[in-house]
């Protein structure tokens, strides 16, 4: 079989369509969706669809394990095809919250995420990469050309669509959360601020707030994941406490399920959106243009 060639175009794997689907047609270039076989004992073999000179593969790599293979298989792929320019669009960049062996004999799952995928890209683009204890892309891939986007400002944009309170406060529930929130707050005019949390286990964490900021005050809680969700419970709770009048919710990588979905009705959050970039039913700010701007 021969592959038809295209200059540039934008591929997919069948589980992130939507997202390279949304990319592909801000770029207005072709969109090559990947089939995977996988053989009965596991092993996968994917399969282009065509070849490209720039080729630009879009996958967000949640629930990452099964997925970095796959990957790597296709970047080979594309290289074997003769793509000089390879670019990974990869929203939801793995591994990145453990930047650091927090107790010995783990690993340093950042920089072996790192190595795995350095070999094979050009261009790498993340958004909120989770970029704290490591401070840029350039100290994480020191070998590709990376741009960690700002998911805060797409979820801004969406807020600007929708018309908000101007007497809305941003809330952070972490230190790290500044990162998202700041962009956020300032593209829309709003106060912020952040939370101190300590976490004591995965569903276990503690939010305290700076009392005195939020008495009659929506609050908008602004993080860059939302996993389990407790973190934006907890810092909800706090928040009504300290007088919020109410509470919403907006993260950049939505990874939570129904029963965090219960949770947040317990807690009176009122609404919980997320940008794009992980496919999620909370998705409302669109990843593609900014990502478009990022690839040139
Ligand atoms: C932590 O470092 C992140 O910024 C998020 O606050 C955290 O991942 C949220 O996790 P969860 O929803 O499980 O509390």
């Amino acid at each position: 079989m021969t592959l038809n060639h295209h200059n540039r175009a934008v591929f997919a794997f069948p589980d992130s369509q939507a997202g390279a689907k949304a990319l592909a047609k801000v770029l207005n270039v072709p969109l090559g969706i990947i089939d995977v076989h996988t053989f009965p004992d596991g092993e996968t073999m994917p399969q282009l669809p065509f070849k490209a000179g720039d080729a630009i593969l879009y996958r967000p790599l949640h629930h990452p394990n099964s997925k970095i293979f796959e990957v790597v298989q296709v970047l080979s792929a594309l290289h074997d095809t003769g793509a000089l320019k390879i670019s990974f669009v990869c929203p939801y960049l793995p591994y990145m919250r453990q930047d650091k062996i927090f107790h010995e004999g783990q690993p340093l799952s950042q920089a072996v995420f790192a190595r795995v995928i350095s070999p094979w890209v050009h261009i790498l683009i993340a958004v909120e990469p989770h970029l704290h204890r490591s401070h840029s892309m350039k100290s994480v891939f020191p070998d590709v050309t990376g741009t960690a986007l700002s998911g805060g400002l797409a979820l801004a944009e969406y807020y600007k669509t929708q018309g908000f309170d101007k007497n809305a406060i941003v809330l952070g529930p972490d230190e790290e959360a500044w990162h998202t929130a700041k962009p956020f707050a300032e593209a829309l005019g709003l106060d912020w601020t952040v939370a101190e949390k300590k976490r004591h286990g995965d569903r276990e964490v503690v939010v305290t707030l700076e009392d005195g900021q939020f008495k009659g005050r929506p609050v908008i809680i602004v993080d860059d994941v939302i996993s389990s969700g407790m973190t934006i419970v907890k810092a909800a709770r706090e928040a009504r406490q300290a007088g919020a009048n109410s509470v919403e919710a907006a993260g950049v990588h939505a990874l939570f399920d129904k029963k965090a979905e219960a949770a947040f009705k317990d807690a009176g959050i009122k609404s919980v959106i997320s940008c794009d970039g992980v496919p999620h039913p909370s998705n409302k700010a669109p990843l593609a243009p900014l990502i478009a701007r990022a690839l040139g």
